[in-house]
């Protein structure tokens, strides 16, 4: 299958290193990973992993905070449908930043996004959504003293002010470009990327003094900040930087679904799914690099490339000692893909519980992160 990489439609088997070159960011290297290390002392497995694998002018952010000019983090999240465990990705690394740099994280739920965008969504799901997905980022434990959620449709009066001048310098054919769209797009969706633009400086206009901004994001957003990264500059702001990860694949694989859907319940993993769901998910659907029979798999051993738990140990597995004796065992035909699923469900068991009352507690919370 073809695959296709924006910010309303993931496909196919993705190639990063081609998306590396087709999006112009830099590749995350060695170099910079000394440089982040550094600051933190230790490298979250994100990054020993490269699945955060780009950015754009990272070094910009360090040499700021060298010279203790502070950034602060923006990211978001689209209420849409309920969270799945390849939501969390960018948000867990970003509370790693926010803990190891010290810093703000201004979190943007732009609840008219996918009410514009998707014909099935109505207006009443977007804004249950809403209070659903916010539980899940209180649950990962960011800080509220250090941390502000931005909600598109409840802060319009200090959004729109500054959308408008990002929107009055980007143009109809610059967007069409950037994203795709027609001229059937209905007009919401041509302003949306106005209002994605204006977290990214928002805290320099509200503090009255500029402060650097660092987008931890899924390298499908890029397109938003390439185009506002050029407009925001010349509103007096810095140029924000960002640091991309690829996508957690779907239960069936990376050839069939390169990122988890949320719209299609078999394929993805949500936040609340009970532990037999998660069990009776994983061992029905998750897509095998093992062999057909055992006698061949001990022969031949299995393929981790292809492997879903494999691949979400990946993910989820910190342990760098525990992820390579499962690769070893497995290409060699030790373990099987039936004990290897049944790692993963431990695993994933054992994490979603712990955030499912992270997640309960948070009710109570809410207000205490709203800008
Ligand atoms: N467009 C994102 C989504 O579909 C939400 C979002 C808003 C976002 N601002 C962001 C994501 C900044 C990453 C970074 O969910």
């Amino acid at each position: 299958m073809e695959s296709k990489v924006t910010p309303w439609e993931v496909k196919g088997n993705i190639d990063y290193d081609k998306l590396i070159k087709e999006f112009g960011v830099s590749a995350i290297d060695d170099k910079i990973l000394q440089r982040i290390k550094k600051h933190t002392k230790e490298l979250h497995p994100f990054l020993r992993r490269k699945i955060f694998f780009a950015h754009r002018d990272l070094n910009f952010i360090l040499d700021q905070y060298e010279k203790g000019n502070k950034f602060f983090l923006y990211t978001g999240r689209a209420p849409s449908g309920p969270v799945h465990i390849g939501h969390l990705v960018p948000w867990l690394f970003t509370k790693w930043l926010q803990d190891k740099f010290d810093v703000e994280l201004y979190f943007q739920f732009p609840d008219e996004e996918k009410y514009l965008f998707k014909d099935n969504l109505g207006w009443e799901d977007s804004q249950k959504y809403l209070q659903e997905n916010m539980l899940d980022v209180i649950a990962l434990g960011f800080d509220p003293k250090k941390t502000k959620f931005i909600i598109d449709t409840q802060h319009a009066n200090l959004l729109y002010p500054e959308a408008i001048k990002v929107a009055k310098r980007i143009t109809f054919s610059t967007v069409k470009a950037a994203f795709g769209m027609s001229n059937e797009t209905n007009i919401g969706s041509i302003f949306y990327t106005a209002m994605q633009a204006v977290p990214a400086f928002l805290p320099s206009v509200l503090k009255k003094k500029e402060i650097p901004c660092l987008i931890p994001h899924a390298i499908d957003q890029d397109p938003h900040f390439r185009v506002s990264r050029d407009v925001i500059p010349k509103l007096g702001h810095y140029k924000p930087a960002s640091i991309q990860c690829r996508f957690l694949p779907g239960l069936r694989g990376l050839e069939e679904d390169g990122k988890m859907s949320s719209s299609e319940a078999a394929t993805a993993i949500y936040t609340t799914d009970d532990a037999k769901t998660i069990k009776n998910k994983i061992n029905k659907h998750a897509f095998s690099g093992g062999k057909d029979t055992v006698e061949e798999h001990r022969k031949l051993g299995g393929n981790p490339e292809i492997d879903v738990s494999y691949q979400w140990l990946m993910f989820f597995e910190e342990d760098d000692k525990k992820l390579e004796k499962i690769y070893k065992e497995y290409t060699s035909g030790k373990l099987l893909s039936g004990e290897l699923k049944a790692l993963l469900i431990e695993k994933l068991t054992a994490f979603l519980l712990e955030h499912q009352k992270k997640r309960k507690d948070a009710a109570k919370n809410i207000s205490k992160f709203i800008l």
